[in-house]
């Protein structure tokens, strides 16, 4: 990430200084868990997507800040609603927000964000960005909802797991990049071209989170590891496990994740049928042909810095560890 992180440092400083201002309301507690999170330490992959974006595109004005505050936003208003319905007390190796001050909080303050994000967008975007970044926040609760119903099915298939993650995933991180691609005046194939190249990123980024959710060390992945499992979600080293092993490890997975809590053991069991499987390769083999594949859609723009940046940080989503 370096190479997008020296690129964009002061850009990234001036994003980051836009969310304390976009927080401020009479509302103390909204303040309070907002700054909470915003400044918990996230990766910000997806405001330095749309500020390369747009730098790509050669965009030379200042719109971009506030609408890398507002992917950003949204970003963060949806880990508010994740972590309720994960139940998950652990974000960025902290307490999640909905540890401390309770899911209801958490969800009228993701809400907040949400509609925010929105306020901002008509300030800083034009009518195109709003359609793509509507759309992409509508799909994102179609996804997590989706998840929802697919919870505890051993049966899942890996074409439905797959729109699982492009839908709650991959379709905002290909909406950052689009958004950038739009500010620089981008034509509609070049769009196109930022747009997939986003989602194939997106797609595996959420495998690799997939992934180290059952093998990432927790202190620095910031998260509770086998906690996919733990709440009944099939991810593709499971479903690739499940299509590899015999009938009774299966009834034995099957079990498992219809457990309310996990037992001693379990996740051991889960992890070394995942690994003897192969489940983990195969997952981390198809990130790396799909990150292979997104930076190939940027073969339309011409080489210079931004550029490398952005296919740096493509190569990151595969290798990392948080
Ligand atoms: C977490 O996203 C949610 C997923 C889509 C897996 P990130 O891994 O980008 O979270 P932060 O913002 O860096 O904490
Ligand atoms: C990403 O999926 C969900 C969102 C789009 C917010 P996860 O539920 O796996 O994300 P983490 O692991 O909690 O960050
Ligand atoms: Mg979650
Ligand atoms: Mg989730
Ligand atoms: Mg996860």
């Amino acid at each position: 990430m370096e190479k997008a992180l020296n690129l964009l440092h002061d850009d990234l400083g001036r994003v980051e200084a836009q969310f304390g201002e976009y927080l401020e309301s009479d509302v103390l507690l909204i303040r309070k868990v907002g700054e909470y999170v915003l400044a918990s330490g996230g990766k910000r992959i997806r405001p330095l997507l749309l500020l390369l974006s747009a730098r790509l595109a050669g965009y030379q004005g200042d719109r971009h800040i506030g609408l890398a505050a507002v992917i950003e936003f949204i970003h963060t208003a949806t880990l508010l609603h994740d972590d309720v319905v994960d139940s998950a007390v652990l974000r960025r190796g902290a307490a999640s927000a909905n540890s401390v001050w309770g899911n209801e909080a958490s969800v009228l303050v993701g809400d907040f964000l949400f509609a925010k994000s929105f306020s901002l967008m008509v300030r800083y975007g034009s009518l195109d960005i709003l359609r793509v970044l509507a759309d992409a926040t509508t799909t994102i609760a179609e996804g997590e909802v989706q998840q929802l119903i697919n919870t505890c099915d051993i049966n899942l298939s890996e074409k439905n797991y797959m729109k699982v993650v492009r839908d709650k995933t991959a379709v905002l991180i290909a909406a950052a990049c689009q958004c950038g691609g739009i500010l620089g005046g981008c034509d509609e194939m070049q769009q196109r071209a930022l747009s997939e190249f986003g989602l194939d990123l997106g797609v595996a980024f959420q495998f690799m989170d997939d992934i180290l959710d059952y093998v990432a060390d927790e202190s620095e992945f910031g998260k509770a590891k086998g906690h996919d499992l733990a709440e009944g979600k099939m991810t593709l080293p499971l479903i690739y496990a499940v299509s590899r092993c015999s009938a009774e490890e299966r009834a034995k997975v099957e079990e498992v994740i219809e457990k309310d809590e996990l037992e001693t053991g379990d996740l051991d069991f889960v992890v070394e049928l995942i690994e003897r499987t192969g489940g983990l390769e195969y997952t981390r083999e198809r990130a790396a042909s799909l990150v292979a594949h997104a930076i190939g859609y940027l073969d339309i723009f011409s080489q210079d810095m931004a550029k490398e940046a952005l296919c740096e940080l493509a190569e990151y989503v595969v290798s990392r560890r948080k």
